[in-house]
């Protein structure tokens, strides 16, 4: 496949992940072309240089000045749930705050109520929705945790949905145990229980049968505290899983710190990360995955401290935290508006966060984030002549192609 004509090629290459200044560079070519072959980019370029693969190679897209980028990549997700949660936003309307709608048994819980109830089957079919959403928004690949079952069996049904998904849907999912998102109420009085019940059943089981590559840990107050993130996400990384950790969110609890502490491969919300957070983070390249909308949903009045992380050499990434609760939304271009317009964020900067950086995220750099020889041919046409077109146009969604793995998946804006 050739696709010639790009009037904006973002291709956010080289060193990565992109840290400091260098986030400002994506690459960009303007007037560019890229040749697939078998699922793999093979050549990029600007010019008429594809010219030289004509006539054998004669499926060319004309990109008619339009703008090119790598697949977008959601790194942090709660794609996997049943029910929807839009009772909860009178409440928010009048004052409740998340973690006490949390402890009066809504919140998660209400959403694990309604997990464990579905079946596989059902689970299966709600996610894939919103997977065929993210896809015709220009994601292709995504990470995605559990959480919302608490108990043995919903979590490894969960983790199953992911599993079964990532072969059947075009986009590719990488998963996390998320068994620490809330005490459930079998355990309400017996918080170390239930820690145990995590680390001496539900940990050894899905490291064993490959279930997840990463664990996480939803510390913040009234919640997990550090402590107790500490002992769980020691135990998945002793069992082999990586470490990511839902980091003050809300409230500063030294979870910035903790993951700089533990070598946590990301830390993810940071709001209320403090300096000396930032700072760890920054000496043991945690990657910070900001979630802006969220913050704007939870109405915080307040967004995570971007441009100080980014200028103490914390790699940065954006996700959407899709989620029934804090982010019902599939779109990264979401993302980007309130990355833009709350995180004071630059277009370049925006768009290398939800590639190669959110690739390392995810620890996928090898192989997805930019638009290179040798890397998979994920990729997506936006409507824009550049990217701060992109991000000016807000609102609406901007995708006119979608590419995975070198095959047309979206076309106009809907799934082919
Ligand atoms: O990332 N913070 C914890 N977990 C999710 C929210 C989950 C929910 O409210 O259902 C989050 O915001
Ligand atoms: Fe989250």
């Amino acid at each position: 496949m050739i696709i010639k004509n790009i009037g904006c090629l973002v291709t956010c290459a080289g060193d990565f992940p992109k840290l400091k200044d260098n986030l400002k560079d994506a690459g960009i070519i303007e007037n560019g072309y890229i040749v697939t072959k078998n699922e793999i980019i093979i050549d990029v370029g600007h010019g008429d240089g594809y010219k030289k693969y004509l006539p054998e190679d004669d499926f060319v897209i004309d990109a008619e000045g339009k703008t090119v980028t790598p697949g977008l990549i959601d790194s942090h997700t709660h794609v996997v749930y049943a029910g929807s949660r839009e009772f909860e936003l009178p409440l928010k309307l009048n004052n409740m705050n998340y973690i006490d709608i949390l402890n009066a048994g809504g919140g998660i819980l209400s959403t694990v109520e309604n997990t464990r109830k579905a079946s596989e089957y059902e689970l299966e079919l709600e996610t894939k929705k919103r997977l065929d959403l993210m896809l015709s928004h220009g994601t292709t690949t995504i990470e995605s945790k559990s959480g919302y079952g608490l108990d043995f069996d919903t979590e490894i049904k969960m983790l199953k949905v992911n599993q079964n998904l990532n072969t059947k849907h075009p986009i590719d999912i990488v998963s996390t145990y998320l068994g620490a998102h809330a005490v459930p109420k079998e355990y309400k009085t017996d918080r170390n229980g239930y820690m145990d019940f995590i680390i001496k059943e539900v940990i050894p089981y899905i490291a064993e049968n490959n279930l997840a590559t990463f664990i996480d840990c939803f510390c913040e107050n009234g919640v997990f505290d550090t402590n107790e993130a500490s002992k769980i996400l020691l135990a998945g990384k002793k069992a082999g899983l990586k470490i990511k950790i839902h980091a003050d969110e809300i409230e500063s609890v030294g979870g910035a710190e903790l993951a700089g502490k533990l070598n946590a491969t990301s830390a993810e919300h940071l709001v209320a990360a403090t300096d000396a957070g930032i700072k760890a983070m920054a000496e043991n390249k945690v990657c910070a995955v900001l979630l802006p909308t969220t913050s704007f949903y939870l109405m915080l009045n307040k967004f995570a401290p971007a441009r100080k992380m980014i200028e103490a050499g914390v790699p940065v990434a954006l996700a959407t935290d899709c989620n029934p609760g804090t982010s019902p939304t599939e779109s990264l271009q979401s993302t980007m508006t309130f990355a833009c317009f709350g995180l004071k964020l630059l277009p370049e900067e925006i768009i290398n966060a939800m590639t190669i950086n959110a690739a390392y995220a995810i620890g996928m750099e090898d192989e997805i984030g930019s638009i290179e020889v040798n890397k998979k041919a994920d990729l997506v046409i936006f409507d824009a002549k550049n990217i701060n077109y992109l991000l000016y146009h807000f609102g609406i969604n901007a995708v006119n192609k979608v590419i995975k793995n070198g095959s047309i998946v979206v076309e106009n804006g809907k799934l082919v």
